[in-house]
């Protein structure tokens, strides 16, 4: 068994910060967006994993490496241009070979137990009638954004469809799907839809027309398409949940730490309060402030005479003498500061390298 993991594509939706970086490379609760699925492969066993990158090629092969700090080996797979999920398939032919293969798209993050759907994929080739594919489906309250299944009334997947305006059902694809080798006859197949993609719904379909049986599972879990904002602070919050305390960094006598909070090496807390959960990276120094539950402070961060809550700080940026700043994702390197004594409370999406003066 392989895994392809998609990190290619545009991510319009997280701009600014997509200016500037690939959307799978966005910290939550600390970690790159990326490195959870690369990190659920390896927990499921597999550890040959192709990768495929776009115009971000760059920063996401430095970010991954070879992929042995993950306990994997990593290829990468260019693709020119984001030309669809079934696109990612065709062109990783060469590696994929004539292996099974999970496809993780690389915005999405779960709660799931990827091992025994990875498991269940297994014993079910095994049986009578042994499927060709498997996906992964969630009820969702917005069904026109996402690839949707209906079901038969033996729970058999029988149609799917792409971003519907009509949605024949609220039963979303999550982004991990189980192949054979059977789909690349699907995807040599399909045609391009309408917004000019390959679809991978088009050739779950195309296996379904063929006679081919497609197995499918619930989750029971949280699952997160992370490409806007709003989700993306969802994540945040879903991940830190799971944190536990770890203090390697210094808290000094006047600074209180409630609840679960990470205080990674070399990090400095002095005079301030942190409310879990919340995880402070390492070198970032919060002074005379408050850190409130559901934030992610980066490495490098300073955080002064201000309040922090449910918020992403990336990297080496800093919030100064903000009354509060809340549900916001900051750029690394960016700099959020008020030069007057009026208070201020901000809701904020910076880019990196950005200078926000707030008088
Ligand atoms: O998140 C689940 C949904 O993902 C499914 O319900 C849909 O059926 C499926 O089409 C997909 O829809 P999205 O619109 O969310 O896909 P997106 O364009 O965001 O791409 C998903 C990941 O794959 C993302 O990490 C970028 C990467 N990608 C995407 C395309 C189109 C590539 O690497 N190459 C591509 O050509």
């Amino acid at each position: 068994m392989k895994a392809l993991i998609l990190a290619g594509g545009a991510g319009t939706r997280l701009r600014p910060i997509t200016h500037t970086r690939a959307k799978q490379l966005v910290p939550v609760a600390n970690k790159p967006i990326l490195f959870y699925g690369v990190e659920a492969m390896v927990a499921a066993g597999i550890t040959e994993i192709g990768v495929i990158v776009g115009d971000t090629r760059d920063e996401v092969m430095a970010a991954l490496g070879d992929g042995s700090r993950f306990g994997a080996e990593i290829t990468y797979i260019a693709q020119d241009a984001p030309l669809g999920l079934a696109h990612c398939v065709l062109i990783a032919q060469d590696f994929l070979g004539d292996d099974d293969f999970v496809m993780y798209l690389g915005d999405n993050l779960m709660e799931q137990d990827l091992a025994a759907f990875v498991a269940a994929f297994g014993s079910a080739r095994v049986g009578a009638a042994p499927p060709t594919a498997q996906i992964l489906l969630k009820q969702v309250p917005d069904p026109h954004r996402f690839g949707i299944a209906s079901l038969d009334a033996d729970g058999h997947v029988v149609h799917l469809v792409e971003k519907p305006d009509d949605p024949p059902s609220d039963l979303a694809l999550v982004g991990v799907y189980l192949f054979t080798s059977r789909v690349h006859d699907a995807v040599a197949a399909i045609e391009p839809s309408a917004r000019g993609e390959l679809e991978i719904t088009d050739a779950i379909q195309w296996l379904i027309d063929e006679g081919e049986r497609v197995r499918c599972e619930l989750l029971t879990g949280w699952w997160i398409d992370t490409g806007k904002l709003t989700p993306l602070l969802e994540a945040n919050r879903l991940l830190l949940e799971q944190i536990e305390t770890r203090i390697d960094g210094s808290v000094d006598a006047a600074s209180s730490i409630e609840g679960r909070v990470v205080v990674a090496e070399g990090a400095e807390i002095v005079n301030s309060t942190v409310r879990g959960p919340v995880a402070i990276g390492r070198g970032a120094r919060i002074v005379d402030s408050f850190i409130g539950p559901f934030s992610a402070v980066g490495a490098n961060c300073v955080v002064e005479r201000s309040e922090v809550e449910h918020s992403v700080l990336m990297d080496d940026s800093s919030v100064s003498d903000i009354a509060r700043l809340a549900d916001s994702l900051i750029g690394s390197d960016a700099t959020v500061r008020r030069s007057t004594q009026k208070p201020r409370s901000l809701r904020l999406m910076v880019g990196d390298h950005c200078q926000i003066d707030v008088e």
